[in-house]
């Protein structure tokens, strides 16, 4: 283990999105000599309410793109870390229209690299399993650091792309760079464009959940919670140009768990629609954290998925007005694809 790395002022790009947002709420309730800079272009995906009511003086919120570089050279000095999370998320929506995803996640990580090469910023890197590919339903394998990248979406080829441009930028420059690949996450804050919020506000809507295909595909879910736990023992305890994998041993077939939503929320659990396929869905994904374990002696904490996914449905069910607003673009969209 590299020695404890104490960041006092650190970037978070992507912070008003799902996982950024709650890394940053797990940064001000756990470490408080850490102060952050939120980096964020507030697309879609990206909603400032987010980290409302953090403290002024611990989270600093700016507007921008991590593709503008005068920005980040005018942002990056005087900070010690930055936190990478900004990305073009949702695989459906590259499928429909590649072009941001190459954009935000190779070119802003390209530059992102080039400024924390210029000023000599250490970089972690939030990746995605997906960059993996697949894996069969009767694989007893998992996916370790070892495993030959296969991504399937044009999603998973750019943070593919990033992944590589990261390592390439750490290798060749001597850029202090990390990397962590983690399986799905559920929990607060979650756009409703993805599964587990989309069934449940549907479901809260009068509307049928939609699932995709045959349903037996198997997501590898984590709390981001513990995604954010995580991402901080890599930052400040994990070698530098290492890669480690993040997961919690949840694997569950999409099937299960609508049914595990439907009957939280007082449903049959036939109560859904079966929807036109994903083209190139991805059967499988399961990690192995054991580097993640052994060697920084990280564990979740959120182990009981029923429970978790019960705090969930709560939280959509008692923030209305923050989901609300994205449910029927979102839904039309949807519609439109047949989905
Ligand atoms: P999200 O779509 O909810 O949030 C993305 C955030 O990035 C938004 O706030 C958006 O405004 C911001 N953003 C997008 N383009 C930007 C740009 N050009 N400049 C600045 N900000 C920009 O995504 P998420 O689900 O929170 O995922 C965060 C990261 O974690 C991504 O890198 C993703 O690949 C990775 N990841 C996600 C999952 C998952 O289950 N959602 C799993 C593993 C890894
Ligand atoms: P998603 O949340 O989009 O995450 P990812 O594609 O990164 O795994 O989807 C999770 C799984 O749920 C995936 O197998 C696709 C499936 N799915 C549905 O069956 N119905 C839906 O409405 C959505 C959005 C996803």
């Amino acid at each position: 283990m590299s020695d404890t790395f104490e960041p006092t002022n650190i970037i978070v790009t992507g912070g008003c999105g799902f996982i950024g947002s709650n890394f940053v709420h797990h940064v001000v309730n756990n470490h408080p000599g850490t102060h952050v800079t939120v980096l964020d272009k507030l697309t879609y995906a990206g909603n400032p309410e987010n980290i409302a009511g953090l403290p002024e003086d611990r989270v600093e919120l700016v507007v921008g793109d991590v593709c503008d570089e005068a920005l980040l050279d005018r942002l990056v000095p005087g900070h010690d870390a930055i936190v990478h999370f900004a990305a073009e998320s949702h695989n459906d929506n590259s499928i429909a229209d590649p072009e941001p995803f190459v954009r935000t996640n190779v070119y802003g990580t390209y530059r992102l690299l080039e400024a924390c090469r210029k000023f000599d910023v250490r970089c972690h890197h939030v990746s995605t399993d997906e960059v993996y590919g697949d894996l069969a339903l009767d694989d007893p394998a998992r996916f370790t650091e070892e495993t030959p990248y296969r991504p399937s979406s044009p999603y998973s080829s750019t943070k593919a792309s990033s992944d590589m441009l990261v390592r390439a930028w750490h290798r060749t420059y001597g850029v202090r760079a990390t990397i962590s690949n983690c399986s799905n996450n559920y929990g607060p804050y979650q756009h409703v464009e993805k599964f587990i919020p989309r069934q449940v506000t549907n479901v809260l809507c009068g509307t049928r959940p939609k699932l995709y295909g045959d349903g037996r595909n198997v997501r590898d879910w984590i709390h981001t919670e513990d995604h954010s736990s995580a991402v901080w023992a890599v930052l400040t305890r994990g070698r530098v140009g290492e890669t480690y994998l993040i997961g919690a041993d949840g694997e569950r077939s999409n099937i299960d768990v609508l049914r595990a939503i439907l009957t939280a929320m007082g449903r049959p659990e036939d109560a859904f629609d079966w929807v036109r396929d994903r083209p190139g869905h991805d059967r499988r994904y399961a990690i192995d954290p054991t580097k993640l374990r052994t060697e920084l002696g990280w564990r979740p904490r959120h182990t009981d998925f029923a429970e978790g996914l019960a705090a969930t449905i709560e939280w959509y069910r008692e923030n209305e007005a923050w989901w609300r607003p994205a449910k029927e673009a979102t839904e039309a969209k949807y519609a439109a694809q047949g989905q």
